[in-house]
C-alpha cells in the first residue's frame, strides 16, 4: 500500500482538465528516457533502483552499532547532498529535539562542514567539550573545501584526544571508490570507508551510505526506509501517466512553470519536515535551475510563516504555486484543555486535538491562497515512519528528474556551482587558480 496520497484538485482553474492529457506524450517520452537510461546525464541513474532491504550491506548496521556504543557525540561532516538527507531523516523520524532524548536516544548528532563560519564551528567545539566524539566525513568528490576545512579541525581534535591510532577507530569516511583527496587520506590513515556509487550524484545519494550510516547511528531502521523507497520505485516507474503520480506532479509543475508560475513553495504544517524541505530545495534547485530556466524552489513552514510570509503569498506577485506537504497522523495526540470561565475565549476548541486544528489551518490556508490566485496541490504522508519517508525521498527524486527532462535540461549535473568556487580559490591564492 502506498504511503503517500495526492490531491491536485486545487489546480483546476489554472490548468485545464486537458492540460495533462496534452502534455501526456511528452511526459511519456521523458519517462521512457528515464526508464531506459537514454536521457541526458544517464550515467547518474543509480538512485532509480534503491535495492532491496536485504541487500543493505550488514556492514553499515554493524559500524553504526559500534559507533553508537562508542560515542556520546556523532558529527557528520559534509555539505549539500552529503548531509541534507540524513538531517531530514533525523528530524522527521526521531524528534523535533533529537539531541535531547538522553542516552536511550543514541548519541547526540551534529552537522558540520556545510559552512565556513568561525562561530558555528567554535560553538560546536565548545558544545562537545569533554564528550566522546566520533566523526563521519562525507564527500563524493573528496575535494570540497567546506567539509575539508571542518574535517581538518575536527580530526585534529579527535587525534589529540584519543591519539592517532585511537582516532582511526572513531573516524569513518564516506566517499568515492577510488578518486579524491578524502579517499587518499582515508586509505593512508586506515579509516573505515564506505563507498558512494559512481552512478549516484550527491543530491540523489540519501539512500546510499551517505544518508544510511548517519541515520542508522541515530537508531533509524534503514531497512524499513529502503522498503519505502522500493515501494516508490514500484509505483513511480509505472508506464501509464494516469497511474503514476510522480509523472503527474512533474507534468503539473511543468505546465504551471510555462504559465508563469516560476516559484514553487513547498509548505508544511510540521516542523519535523523542516529539513526535508531543505533537502528538497537542493534536489530541485540544483537539478532544474540551469540554462536560464527552472522553477525556483522555496519553502515555508506554516502556520509559523503565515505570520511572516503569509501576506506576500496571499497578495504579492502572482508567480507562485504551492505544494503542501501534509502529515496524516501525528505520532502522539495532544488535546486542548477546557478552562473554567473561558478567560482566553478558547473553550470553543476544548477537547479538540492539535491535529484537528492544524488540519483546519491547512484547509483555510489552501482555500485563501487559491482565492488569492495561488494554485496549490497537496501530498499527504501517511505517518512518520521510515517506510513513508523512503517513499517520499524516492517520489521527489523521480519527479524532479522528470521535470528537468520536460524542461530540456540535464537534472544530474550542477555546472553553475563551480563559479563561486573559482572566484573564492583565486582570492585565496589556491595553487593553480
Ligand atoms: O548534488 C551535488 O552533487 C552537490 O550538491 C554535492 O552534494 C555537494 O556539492 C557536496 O559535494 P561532495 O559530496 O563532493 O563534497
Amino acid at each position: 500500500m502506498s504511503h503517500l496520497s495526492f490531491d491536485f484538485s486545487n489546480l483546476k482553474g489554472f490548468i485545464s482538465e486537458k492540460a495533462l492529457e496534452h502534455l501526456s506524450p511528452d511526459i511519456q517520452a521523458c519517462h521512457e528516457s528515464l526508464e531506459k537510461g537514454e536521457g541526458p546525464g544517464s550515467e547518474f541513474l543509480g538512485w532509480k533502483s534503491p535495492g532491496k532491504p536485504e541487500s543493505i550491506p550488514g556492514e553499515i548496521e554493524e559500524v553504526a552499532e559500534s559507533l553508537r556504543d562508542r560515542c556520546e557525540v556523532f558529527i557528520v561532516v559534509g555539505i549539500g547532498g552529503s548531509y541534507m538527507g540524513a538531517q531530514a531523516g533525523l528530524t522527521f523520524l526521531k524528534s523535533s529535539f533529537p539531541n535531547g532524548l538522553g542516552k536511550a536516544g543514541g548519541p547526540e548528532i551534529y552537522f558540520s562542514g556545510h559552512n565556513i563560519s568561525s562561530d558555528y564551528h567554535s560553538d560546536l567545539l565548545e558544545l562537545i567539550e569533554g564528550k566522546d566524539v566520533c566523526l563521519n566525513v562525507i564527500s563524493k568528490s573528496g575535494t570540497t573545501t567546506e567539509p575539508a576545512i571542518a574535517f581538518r579541525i575536527l580530526k585534529e581534535l579527535v587525534e589529540k584526544k584519543y591519539g592517532v591510532d585511537g582516532a582511526k577507530e572513531r573516524i569513518v569516511a564516506t566517499t568515492d571508490a577510488g578518486k579524491g583527496a578524502l579517499n587518499k587520506l582515508a586509505n593512508e590513515q586506515g579509516y573505515r570507508k564506505f563507498v558512494i556509487p559512481d552512478d549516484i550524484g550527491g543530491r540523489y545519494s540519501v539512500l546510499t551510505p551517505v544518508g544510511l550510516l548517519p541515520m542508522a547511528v541515530s537508531g533509524i531502521n534503514i531497512r524499513k526506509l529502503l522498503a519505502g523507497a522500493l515501494k516508490g520505485e514500484e509505483l513511480y516507474s509505472r508506464p501509464s501517466v494516469m497511474e503514476n503520480e510522480a509523472c503527474q506532479y512533474a507534468g503539473f509543475r511543468h505546465s504551471l512553470y510555462q504559465k508563469g508560475f516560476t516559484t514553487e513553495i513547498l509548505a508544511s504544517f510540521q516542523p519535523c519536515l523542516h529539513h526535508f524541505a531543505e533537502w528538497w530545495k537542493q534536489l530541485a534547485g540544483e537539478s532544474e535551475g540551469k540554462d536560464q530556466k527552472g522553477i525556483f524552489p522555496a519553502s515555508a513552514e506554516f502556520t509559523t510563516d503565515l505570520h511572516s510570509l503569509g501576506q506576500w503569498i496571499q497578495d504579492g506577485g502572482r508567480t507562485i504555486f504551492e505544494t503542501f506537504l501534509l502529515l496524516e497522523k501525528s505520532d502522539r495526540q495532544l488535546k486542548i484543555p477546557a478552562s473554567k470561565n473561558d478567560p482566553d475565549g478558547l473553550n470553543y476548541l476544548a477537547g479538540k486535538t492539535l491535529d484537528e486544528v492544524n488540519r483546519k489551518a491547512y484547509e483555510g490556508t489552501a482555500l485563501a491562497h487559491l482565492e488569492g490566485g495561488v494554485p496549490n496541490l497537496s501530498i499527504s504522508i501517511k505517518d512518520r515512519s521510515p517506510e513513508s519517508l523512503g517513499q517520499l525521498f524516492y517520489f521527489f527524486e523521480r519527479a524532479v528528474a522528470m521535470t528537468g527532462y520536460l524542461n530540456g535540461v540535464n537534472p544530474f549535473d550542477q555546472p553553475g556551482v563551480e563559479f563561486y568556487k573559482k572566484n573564492m580559490f583565486k582570492l585565496l591564492n589556491k595553487p593553480g587558480y
